[in-house]
């Protein structure tokens, strides 16, 4: 169930937009923050708040590539499925990101940190090939870097947890 105080900031939110759908990715993210991904129990619940039903809501999640409709691990790695990031590394990225980390496509790394999926072009083919982890850029990659990049996330993780 979404926390009171979330709730009326999303409600809040909706109220002030000319039409109430219009915030329909903005409560998405929002809900998706709280519980992860966008779970069942999320979809009708944003679909209580924006006057939508389920099956809509449904239908823009299944649309965006960032609306994770089943668990993810901490970090989702989007990989540019683009033509310019496969013309600019010999072999693929992905192939390389789901051998490494030892999963398929959607799935979740065994200590939950991350999920790979592709992506369509991110706008940035000068830097190709490329991929975000949770939003964040990286550019011109190589196994090498991809290598240090994962590394990057999972001792972030790993420090903040030992902190908490
Ligand atoms: S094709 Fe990969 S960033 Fe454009």
């Amino acid at each position: 169930m979404i926390p009171e105080r979330l709730h009326n900031k999303l409600a809040k939110q909706i109220a002030a937009a000319e039409k109430k759908r219009e915030k329909a990715i903005d409560v998405m993210y929002a809900l998706q923050g709280h519980y992860g991904y966008m779970s069942d129990e999320a979809v009708v619940e944003a679909a209580e708040l924006l006057s939508m039903t389920p099956l809509e809501l449904e239908e823009l999640a299944t649309f965006y590539d960032f609306i994770y409709r089943e668990p993810v691990g901490k970090y989702v790695i989007h990989v540019c499925d683009g033509v310019v990031c496969w013309m600019y590394h010999e072999g693929s990225v992905f192939d390389y990101l789901c051998r490494k980390l030892g999963v398929k496509t959607g799935e979740i790394t065994r200590d939950g940190l991350f999920t790979v999926l592709p992506t369509a072009c991110i706008g940035d083919c000068h830097h190709a090939p490329a991929m975000l982890v949770n939003g964040e850029f990286f550019g011109a990659l190589t196994p090498e870097l991809i290598d240090e990049i994962l590394e990057r996330f999972a001792d972030e993780y790993f420090k903040r947890a030992i902190t908490r």
